[in-house]
This record gives C-alpha cells, structure tokens and sequence, in this order.
C-alpha cells in the first residue's frame, strides 16, 4: 500500500475497512512497525508524557517536546498517515496561537495531520485549521488533558452523556474533522455514535462498533505496567528486554562479553 492520506482513512469506513492507528514516539519503533505497511495512522500521542517521560498525566508535554518526536516520526514513516497530538495550552489560548502551534506540527514536524481534544469552543478553531488546509482528527469521550476535571473515569454512561457525546462528535463532523478518537465510553455509546457519522470513530476503550482502533504502543507490546481492561497484550516486550540486560550484566561481571569475538582485530600500525 501507498503512503496513507486523510481520504483514504476517510474512504474506509466507506468501504467496511477497519482503520489501524497506533502510537509512536521515535524514530526506530516508528521504521519497525511502519516496515510492516499493516499500520494506517501512526499517532505521536501526548501519551509521550506519560510512557516517554514519566509524568502521571500528558498535561506537562510542551509543544517543542511534541515537535522533537513528530519530526523523529514522520521521517521514520513511509506508509502511515502522521497525526501530531496538539498538546494542553496549545490550542486553548486563542485561534491564532493554536494555527501557529499546529503549522509548527506540520511544517517542522512533517506531520500530515493534527489532533484536538473536545468539542465546544474549539470547534471554531477546528474549522479554521481544516480551512487552511490542515487535517484534524477529533477527540472525545475521556479526554486526558481533562484529567483534573475527568480523572480517568469511563465516560457516555447515562442517555443524556451519549446524547452529548453524539452532538458533540457530530459538530466535529460538521467543522471537517476527518476522524474522530472515542475514548473511554460504553461500547453501546461508541455504536450510536459510529452509526451517526459519515467519518470514522477510532476506539480506544470504546469496543468493537467503532470505525478503527487505536492503543498506546507501550501497552499493546507490554513494554510496562500499564495494562487496562481495554488493552490487548500482543506482546510481552518487558521480561524479554529484562532478560536480555541480566545476561548482558552477567556476562560484562563474568568477562564472557566481549572476549575475543566481539572486538576488532587488526593490529595497531606503528
Ligand atoms: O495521546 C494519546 O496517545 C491519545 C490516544 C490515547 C488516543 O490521545
């Protein structure tokens, strides 16, 4: 398959495909998993706060922090599509500080898309993006930038949540997302939502209705200790790579490594 643009993912859900979207950070799991050409959207997820830096929420990533792992991505990525995450504050102060953060994305990022977090006063700003000729995917449900008001609790759980949630995505819709991220909702609420919009909804948390999926990389490999209900383990990457660093120890202590294979032999010219 060709390099992935936004019509494509579009045309998708159109054509009964599901859409594969998954994180990415760097440059070398980015070249790894891209090579596979299975992955449609690679999302540099402010998720980075968390499984790159350690924070407890995504709130404190910059947008020189996002710029510096887009850029490693999208020269890593041949085939997917690259959506830079718009990180907290840098789209909420107003419309122009948040079309120059997201030019930034894509003009020295080389990222192909961004994204936004919720609906209401951002849609405005969304319109504008998309008018000048910047992608933008949606993102509703469970915002995490929205964690000191959401924490991380399940959204869409009474009628009048999924009601919201349906108008809200439908507004997105409406100022030219071209997908739309449901996190963290009842996989009923993710079915009514899906079924009203002619974009696709990509789950996360948000079960089988959905137009596509999305996981955090780190999860999926089982690269930490972050396994929620939602999260499939394809992967145990943790013990194999604690494995690998006792041997290596073990072997540097004993004097096994590097012996005489793993050294260069020529002589030193005098
Ligand atoms: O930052 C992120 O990785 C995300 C996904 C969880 C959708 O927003």
């Amino acid at each position: 398959m060709a390099k992935r643009l936004v019509n494509d993912i579009i045309r998708m859900k159109h054509d009964g495909q599901k859409i594969v979207e998954l994180t990415a950070y760097d440059f070398t799991f980015a070249r790894m998993m891209d090579e596979t050409d299975s992955v449609d959207i690679f999302l540099v997820g402010d998720s980075l706060g968390m499984v790159v830096q350690g924070h407890p929420t995504p709130i404190p990533v910059t947008v020189e922090q996002m710029i510096y792992h887009v850029e490693m991505v999208s020269r890593a990525t041949k085939n997917a599509l690259v959506i830079a995450d718009m990180p907290f504050m840098s789209y909420q102060i107003n419309e122009s500080k948040a079309l120059e953060n997201a030019g930034r994305m894509i003009q020295e990022g080389g990222a192909n898309a961004v994204k936004l977090e919720g609906a209401g006063r951002n849609v405005q700003t969304i319109r504008t993006l998309v008018e000048i000729g910047i992608p933008v995917q949606g993102h509703v449900g469970l915002t995490p930038q929205s964690y000191n008001k959401l924490g991380w609790k399940v959204q869409g759980k009474t009628r009048k949540a999924v009601e919201q949630l349906k108008n809200d995505a439908l507004k997105l819709q409406d100022a030219g997302v071209f997908s739309v991220v449901l996190e963290a909702v009842p996989v009923e609420a993710a079915r009514i939502v899906t079924e009203a919009l002619d974009i696709p909804t990509i789950g996360i948390g948000a079960g089988k209705h959905c137009d596509g999926q999305v996981l955090v990389m780190h999860d999926m490999l089982g690269m930490g200790d972050y396994a929620r209900v939602f999260v499939k383990e394809y992967a145990q990457i943790k013990p194999i790579v604690q494995d690998a660093i006792r041997k290596y120890s073990t072997e540097v202590r004993s004097g096994e490594f590097p012996g005489d294979k793993y050294a260069y032999k020529s002589g030193i010219d005098e």
